[in-house]
């Protein structure tokens, strides 16, 4: 049995959502832990710690990444982004309620896509980072790219329709801000 009181801990510094955090773990501290736990931002869940369900995604250095196979220590000096980080994206606005929000956050709200609060940031994150690959997807695609983040209690429809409309909102966007710039 490991002796905790003689367990090795390391300093991880990780820049998550644009500011430069700092927290002292055992090097077999998961990100998903040193996220949810050291770091107290728990927008992050986690479901099955085997890298099956994908509720822990978040972004590292803008690619998807499930933090529960991933070790903190790994994760020094990288950029990551959570669930909580995406309204202060480029492309992030105001919506009705005055909260700011990314395309896919905007456009899960406008149909519907909202599951839990386990399933729903790994949606989000995964649709984020997808979308910079493929801004156009069509619905088989969009199922596709969802396919890795399971959720029993839907057929997936309004979160098929929300990568569709996160990809059209997403768009608008770059458009807007190429016109302002212009
Ligand atoms: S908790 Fe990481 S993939 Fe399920
Ligand atoms: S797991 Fe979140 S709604 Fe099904």
């Amino acid at each position: 049995m490991t002796d905790m009181t003689t367990e090795q801990v390391h300093d991880v510094t990780v820049n998550v959502n644009g500011v430069p955090r700092t927290a002292t773990v055992p090097a077999r501290r998961l990100l998903s832990d040193f996220l949810r736990h050291d770091l107290e931002l728990t927008g992050t869940h986690v479901g099955c710690e085997h890298g099956v369900c994908g509720a822990c995604t978040v972004l590292l250095d803008g690619k998807p990444m499930r933090s529960c196979l991933m070790f903190a220590v790994t994760a020094q000096d990288h950029r990551i982004t959570t669930v909580e980080g995406l309204c202060d994206a480029p492309d992030a606005r105001p919506c009705a309620t005055g909260e700011r929000m990314n395309p896919a956050q905007q456009a899960f709200a406008e149909c519907h896509g909202l599951q839990c609060g386990f399933c729903t940031p790994g949606f989000l994150t995964t649709v984020t980072a997808y979308l910079e690959e493929n801004p156009s997807p069509s619905q088989e695609e969009a199922r596709e790219a969802i396919s890795g983040n399971l959720c029993r209690c839907t057929g997936y429809q309004n979160i098929v329709k929300s990568v569709l409309r996160a990809a059209e909102i997403r768009t608008e966007r770059l458009e807007e801000n190429a016109g302002e710039s212009a």
